[in-house]
């Protein structure tokens, strides 16, 4: 098998819809727990209480999430790259989770509300919109192979080459 380096491995793979789908699990359900199902407390409305532990497991997801863009950097994205394939949807992803990360960072740090406010519509708006785009690009980078090799997916034990 002469695998190209583009597709990966079913773990790899595997991995990077996970994280993904974790980012997008917890992030969603927090912000519909947040706006359409607060508690009352003691003081008038309160956050829902599993707010707290799904922005958590966001944030982990999140830093998954990192890791795995990373893994792709090298193999997939520098390869597809030079290969001349699916640059542009491959480009907008990118710059999609650059987005993402550049905003949950202000989320964390930001000091004033509207700064916050406006990375959090951002941040909401990007990742919302995230699974669409990896579908597409998916399908137009799938329209991109040059031959019938490239249907060749590599094994587990080519993890390695990404
Ligand atoms: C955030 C960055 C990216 C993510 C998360 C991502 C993810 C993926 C995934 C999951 C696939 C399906 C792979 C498979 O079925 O084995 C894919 C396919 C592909 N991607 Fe990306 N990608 C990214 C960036 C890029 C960039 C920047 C390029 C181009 C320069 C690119 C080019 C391609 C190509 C050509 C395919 C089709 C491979 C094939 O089916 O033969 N990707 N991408
Ligand atoms: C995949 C789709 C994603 C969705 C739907 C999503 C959604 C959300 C939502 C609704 C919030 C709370 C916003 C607020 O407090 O106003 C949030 C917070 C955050 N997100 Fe995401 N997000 C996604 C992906 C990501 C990714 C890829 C990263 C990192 C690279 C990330 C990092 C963060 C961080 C750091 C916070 C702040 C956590 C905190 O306030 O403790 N998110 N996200």
């Amino acid at each position: 098998m002469q695998p190209n380096g583009v597709r990966l491995g079913s773990t790899h793979r595997a991995w990077l819809f996970g994280a993904f789908a974790a980012a997008f699990a917890t992030g969603t359900a927090w912000w519909v727990l947040h706006h359409w199902f607060p508690t009352s407390g003691e003081f008038g409305a309160a956050p829902h209480p599993a707010e707290h532990w799904l922005i958590r497991l966001h944030g982990a997801a999140a830093l998954f999430t990192l890791v795995l863009l990373g893994s792709l950097l090298t193999h997939h994205v520098r390869r597809a790259w030079l290969a001349g394939r699916n640059r542009r949807s491959g480009g907008l992803l990118l710059a999609f989770n650059g987005l993402l990360a550049l905003t949950g960072y202000a989320l964390y740090y930001a000091g004033s509300e509207s700064l916050r406010a406006t990375a959090g519509n951002t941040h909401l708006a990007l990742g919302l919109a995230l699974p669409l785009l990896l579908i597409l690009h998916m399908a137009f980078g799938r329209r991109t192979r040059p031959n019938a090799e490239d249907e060749l997916r590599p094994t587990d034990e080519d993890e390695s080459i990404g």
